[in-house]
């Protein structure tokens, strides 16, 4: 069948001082279909914004290189014009809650006239019937219709991050990409976004791509799992195979360093800093702090293998 989104060789390079930071080198997944949640995980600067920004062709002024396909159900997108884009895609099939989203809304504006405002640029809809459907949609992320009047200063964080979820669903897409969507947030907060993730993904069948520095918390909700190390994927299966048997000694490590309740053991940390992306390391990016690096390891990258169906990862040890 295919699939919802594939992303084929994506690669999104930004022009650095001492060359190119390659952010993302050569990406690879895909997500099946609606009611599912992929979690792209990775320590801080692994290219998982990047990488949304690419699928959204977001692209900041300093993009030194742009290559690969996304296919959306399909059909390739990546290269169609930028009218053609935002006028059929952006929003409208695929929507994004970028980081930092919920200190974005403008604070003069009020919620619900910003949450409306992609209905209303193509005329098809009129302001009352936008505002309903705002109103509706508010209620389905928990929050009281009259939220549509109220300035965003007049809302908690986790208020804002639910109109934000709102704001990214008026068009009714059927793929969000939501990049660390409870990361300012307190505690229980975010087990409540959480829960509305969770609950969404069922009740409107859409499919959710969750990033997250956070391993523990893309566990809760997501069916598929990536990591993301150095600008690459490194592995990827279900969310079950990826936690419970890990084939890459990075996600083995990024599991040993959650910390658990009744464990004897203390949690382990990765050694190290992630590279430098402007002068990546030869052969497996991740040599410098694995502690099976061999020989071959220093000189070539390594090819995927698979451990078992729908799970691989880049790796000389198989
Ligand atoms: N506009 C830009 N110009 C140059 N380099 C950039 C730009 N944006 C990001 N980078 C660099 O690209 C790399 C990947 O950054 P990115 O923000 O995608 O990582 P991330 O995994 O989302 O990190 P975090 O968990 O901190 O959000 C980093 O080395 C970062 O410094
Ligand atoms: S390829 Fe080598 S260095 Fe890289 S993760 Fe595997 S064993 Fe470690
Ligand atoms: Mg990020």
């Amino acid at each position: 069948m295919t699939p919802l989104l594939e992303v084929r060789d994506l690669r999104m390079y930004y022009t650095g001082r001492r060359g190119d930071v390659r952010a993302v080198d050569g990406v690879s997944f895909s997500v099946a279909g609606g009611g599912r949640a992929l979690g792209i995980v990775g320590e801080s600067g692994s290219g998982k914004s990047s990488l949304a920004a690419a699928i959204m062709r977001m692209l900041p002024g300093n993009v030194s290189h742009f290559e690969g396909e996304v296919l959306l159900e399909g059909q390739e997108v990546s290269r169609l014009p930028e009218h053609v884009f935002h006028r059929e895609i952006r929003w409208r099939r695929i929507a994004w809650v970028p980081q930092g989203a919920m200190n974005a809304f403008n604070p003069v504006i009020r919620v619900g006239e910003q949450i409306i405002e992609p209905l209303l640029v193509d005329g098809h809809v009129d302001r009352g019937a936008a505002r309903a459907r705002a109103e509706a949609l508010l209620e389905q992320v928990g929050l009281p219709p009259e939220i549509y009047q109220r300035y965003p200063h007049e809302l908690s964080g986790g208020m804002k991050q639910r109109a934000m979820i709102a704001s990214a669903l008026i068009m009714s897409p059927s793929l969000v990409l939501m990049d660390e969507p409870t990361s300012a947030l307190d505690v229980s907060v975010q087990a409540q976004i959480m829960n509305l993730l969770k609950r969404l993904k069922c009740e409107l069948q859409i499919a959710i791509v969750f990033i997250t520095h956070d391993i523990a918390v893309a566990s809760d909700v997501c069916d598929d799992m990536a990591v993301m190390y150095a600008g690459e994927m490194v592995e990827l299966g279900s969310a079950e195979q990826v936690l419970l048997t890990p084939a890459h000694p990075y996600t083995q490590m990024l599991l040993a360093s959650i910390p658990r309740l009744r464990a004897s053991e203390m949690p382990q940390f990765i050694p190290g800093a992630p590279p430098d992306l402007q002068e990546p390391p030869p052969g497996c990016r991740f040599h410098p702090r694995c502690p099976h690096a061999m020989a071959r390891c220093r000189e070539s990258p390594p090819p995927a293998f698979s451990p078992r169906p729908g799970q691989w990862a880049r790796c000389w040890l198989r």
